[in-house]
């Protein structure tokens, strides 16, 4: 990798090389998913998980008035464990299913040969960008896919701005600079007042060219997009950029491309960012909510009812990874971004 001026780079462009260099990027070259690698994600934990969501889908579909044809698209689909569910939950619903064209975005090659293998649909497509996408109602589905996207920061100090840079030394580990940044002149550029009130930003411009496209398609063809994943609702954004290895946090700057980068979602200011794209709907609620309003519990008692002890409290252990307080249930968050006609509200 050649780095240029000064041998810095910008905390998005460092996120970016550290995560998806063809050559040496973290999700290029590993499969991070489950108990070997280096994270678990709630379709990894347990299988209620992705059947609640196919569940939901099902549901929002009939809100949408039963389709012949739509897209149901997953952004970003790791392993492939929550389609793989989705389709054989789907199989349940056969005049959803055949209505149903499932589509995948992923952006690395090895993870795209990892859900093939595990996904075994020859239904499934694969998309190189969004513009792909044809004018059927789509209901998009992100389980983290936006914090794997890279972000820029800033910071305020005495009264001025500054982004964040990362400055690699060849006898030091890399260390944060920050550099004096024209804020007045970013936001006119992106426009959105998004300093106002701010010590600190954190902005991932990826995500929002993906909620253009995506809220342009839900305009005009119908639809919505369900985002799960981790994040808070304060005005105030904060510093959350975090790295995960081996199933535990390590410095962002340690084991450049061998840890996974991410930060924690602001969906108070995704719901603010969305409005100059049109009228939307968007309402949120913590997983906990979400998966407990859909059943998640009573779904496992059927499930358990003739099981042994073991695998019986296996479920139960899973599940409250899914929703308790002090596990994943408050700190992630669910997001549902539709048409400002389109009511439906299951889960929230
Ligand atoms: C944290 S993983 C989540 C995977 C999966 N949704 C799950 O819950 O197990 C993020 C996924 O998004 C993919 N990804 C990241 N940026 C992407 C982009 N710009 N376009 C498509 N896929 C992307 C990664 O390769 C990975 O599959």
């Amino acid at each position: 990798m050649k780095i240029k001026n000064n041998n810095l780079l910008s905390v998005d462009k460092y996120i970016e090389e550290a995560l998806y260099n063809k050559e040496f990027g973290y999700y290029m070259n590993k499969n991070p998913f489950g108990k070997n690698g280096d994270f678990i994600t709630a379709p990894n934990i347990s299988i209620l998980f992705s059947e609640m969501i196919a569940i939901w889908i099902v549901s929002f579909w009939e809100h949408l008035k039963c389709p012949k044809k739509f897209n149901l698209i997953e952004l970003g689909a790791g392993n492939g464990e929550m389609i793989k569910i989705l389709i054989k939950t789907f199989n349940q619903f056969p005049k959803f299913k055949s209505a149903c064209k499932v589509s995948i975005l992923e952006k690395s090659n090895l993870l795209k040969k990892i859900q093939n293998k595990n996904i075994k649909d020859k239904n499934v497509k694969w998309l190189k960008n969004l513009n792909e996408i044809n004018n059927l109602p789509s209901i998009f589905i992100a389980n983290e896919f936006f914090d794997a996207l890279p972000i820029k920061q800033f910071i305020k100090k005495k009264g001025k701005w500054y982004e964040r840079y990362i400055k690699f030394t060849k006898l030091k580990k890399p260390e944060y600079v920050d550099l004096l940044f024209n804020m007045k002149q970013f936001e006119k550029q992106i426009k959105f007042n998004i300093s106002h009130k701010q010590k600190f930003i954190e902005y991932s411009q990826s995500m929002i060219n993906y909620f253009e496209t995506i809220t342009k398609k839900i305009k005009f063809s119908d639809g919505g997009i369900l985002i799960i994943d981790y994040g808070y609702l304060n005005k105030k954004i904060k510093n959350t950029l975090q790295a995960v290895s081996n199933h535990k946090y390590t410095d962002v700057l340690d084991s450049f491309g061998k840890s996974d980068i991410t930060y924690n979602l602001n969906f108070y200011m995704i719901k603010q960012m969305i409005k100059k794209f049109g009228s939307f709907n968007s309402i949120t609620t913590t997983q906990k909510n979400f998966l407990t309003k859909l059943g998640i519990l009573q779904r496992a008692e059927i499930i358990s009812k003739n099981m042994p002890f073991t695998k019986k409290a296996d479920i139960y252990f899973r599940i409250k990874r899914l929703i308790n307080k002090s596990a994943m249930g408050n700190l992630f968050k669910v997001m549902l971004i539709t048409n400002k006609n389109n009511k439906f509200q299951l889960g929230f």
